[in-house]
């Protein structure tokens, strides 16, 4: 992963920014993905969580962890060099899967990023110049075997189509003949695809039985199979993250829309492919869900007000673009829309006024561009937003550990009126969906089981809480219902 691409943790919108002013944080995955940092505790190892200019947060096992308001020195080291030396005080602390990660702020010193940065890169380019091509030794002989034939795969129909379109274009073919052959050729990579990438999710679920293993078997797949999908622009932008996070809003128009993208008929077919990989189809059946939900939560209305409803992490909206092109308008709405994205905020503003314009002013949308840290950490905020008949989140819990999930959506259902609803989603468990994300894209999601994803919900003020899924059951809901 990419030291500029950033966890859905650390995102910051702009409310933040010009409320006051946080530091970045940076997931230690992100920032320093190929070594694992070591990091002292006092006399304990902690595992690094996330860190920024003036804070960290780390795991400790029960028996190690330092007392709320304790200061400790904190010792950070990158394959034997320092890389900060300090005291911190403990501001935070929560219980997780038997460990317990701590949250604390620099006392003395800061935390100088960019030389962690460099530390880093120096010692992961020192290693993997000594290692040479043997650094992909380690990776499953059956795994290897299905990276081949995925890069087999792609280099045969690339070279093959293209050569083809070439010379389609040289005789004047027309759009009509390219688009026909496009299809039919598309219909038969299909086939083989489908048996490449199941053997490739079969035989890539041995490499999380170690970090190492996991991160070289990464590390050849983004060698030998990625690049070969530049010319297919879902695929490609899914890699890079263009905006700097994965799933941004115009991925998942990718998702929702089924133009055929891409300059060249191989880069089109593998686009197609691409949205037909299961958690990018499925998109499209969560929405489904968020529309019957959306027109639920307008009949679970008493009253004569307005319905209010939010969306954290909206990305484009795209329910409740459809949902208003729809609408009769018989009550009044008003729309939140939150995410740390101004860009998605201006996409989805733009078509849910369009969507709306017949309605005048039955229809209200207001957009705050803020990250969920920032708007939990802003009473006045908080203050302003309370009162939803109902809140939801689809594509955001995926990004979120077990207890910022906990946190958001406890936080969520403060700002919903007694009797009000929350629902928030999750990807659900499968066997059959990581390889493309994780090894393929370096798009790591947190897939939960129905019960983890009802586990991480608050339990204090809720009167109900049940788990919904959509038609694919490639995602889990649950629906919590605020105590009257
Ligand atoms: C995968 S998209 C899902 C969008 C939309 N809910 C949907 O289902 O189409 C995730 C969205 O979460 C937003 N996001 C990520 N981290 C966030 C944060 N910390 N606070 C608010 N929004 C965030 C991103 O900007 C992005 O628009």
């Amino acid at each position: 992963m990419s030291k500029d691409q950033k966890q859905y943790s650390e995102l910051q919108g702009g409310v933040g920014r010009a409320v006051h002013f946080r530091t970045e944080r940076f997931r230690s995955r992100a920032l320093l993905g190929e070594l694992s940092p070591e990091l002292w505790v006092g006399d304990a190892r902690a595992r690094l969580y996330d860190v920024s200019m003036n804070g960290l947060s780390f795991y400790v096992p029960p028996s190690e962890a330092p007392g709320d308001g304790l200061e400790v020195p904190i010792r950070l080291l990158l394959d034997g060099e320092e890389g900060f030396r300090g005291s911190a005080r403990v501001v935070r602390t929560d219980v997780e899967g038997g460990l317990v990660k701590i949250g604390a702020t620099i006392v003395s010193g800061f935390i100088d990023i960019p030389r962690l940065v460099s530390l880093h890169d120096n010692a992961a380019f020192e290693r993997s110049v000594s290692a040479g091509s043997r650094r992909y030794s380690s990776v499953p002989a059956d795994y290897s075997a299905s990276v081949h034939a995925a890069s087999v795969f792609l280099a045969h129909w690339s070279r093959l189509l293209d050569e083809r379109e070439r010379r389609l274009v040289d005789d004047g073919a027309s759009p009509e003949a390219v688009l026909r052959l496009e299809l039919r050729l598309e219909e038969q990579m299909r086939r083989e695809w489908r048996e490449v990438r199941a053997r490739a999710n079969e035989t890539s679920r041995v490499c999380y039985e170690d970090a190492a293993t996991l991160l070289a078997a990464k590390r050849l797949t983004e060698l030998l199979v990625t690049p070969q999908l530049r010319v297919a622009p879902l695929w490609w932008d899914a890699y890079t993250k263009p905006l700097g996070y994965p799933g941004d809003f115009r991925m998942m128009t990718y998702m929702y829309e089924s133009d055929r993208r891409g300059d060249t008929m191989f880069g089109r077919i593998m686009h197609q492919l691409g949205r037909e990989e299961r958690l990018a189809w499925t998109v499209t059946s969560r929405k489904e869900l968020m529309l019957e939900q959306l027109a639920r939560a307008i009949r679970a209305t008493q009253g004569e007000g307005p319905v209010r409803i939010a969306s954290l992490a909206s990305g484009p909206a795209r329910e409740i673009q459809e949902f208003l092109e729809r609408y009769d308008g018989s009550r009044r709405l008003e729309f939140t829309l939150i995410d740390q994205d101004d860009r998605a905020l201006s996409y989805a503003y733009e078509r849910l006024i369009r969507a709306s314009a017949r309605l005048g002013d039955r229809v209200r949308v207001t957009c705050l561009f803020t990250s969920f840290r920032q708007l939990i950490g802003n009473p006045e905020l908080l203050e302003q937003l309370g009162n939803h008949d109902f809140i939801y989140s689809a594509g955001f819990f995926d990004y979120l550990d077990a207890a910022t999930a906990s946190r958001v959506a406890e936080n969520c259902m403060k700002l919903v009126r007694p009797g009000g609803r929350g629902l928030f989603g999750n990807a659900a468990v499968s066997d059959d969906v990581h390889w493309v994300p994780e090894f393929v894209l370096d798009w790591r999601l947190t897939l939960r089981t129905r019960d983890e994803l009802v586990a991480a919900m608050p339990t204090k003020g809720i009167s109900s809480v049940e788990p919904l899924a959509d038609a694919s059951d490639a995602w889990h809901f649950v629906e919590l219902t605020r105590s009257a």
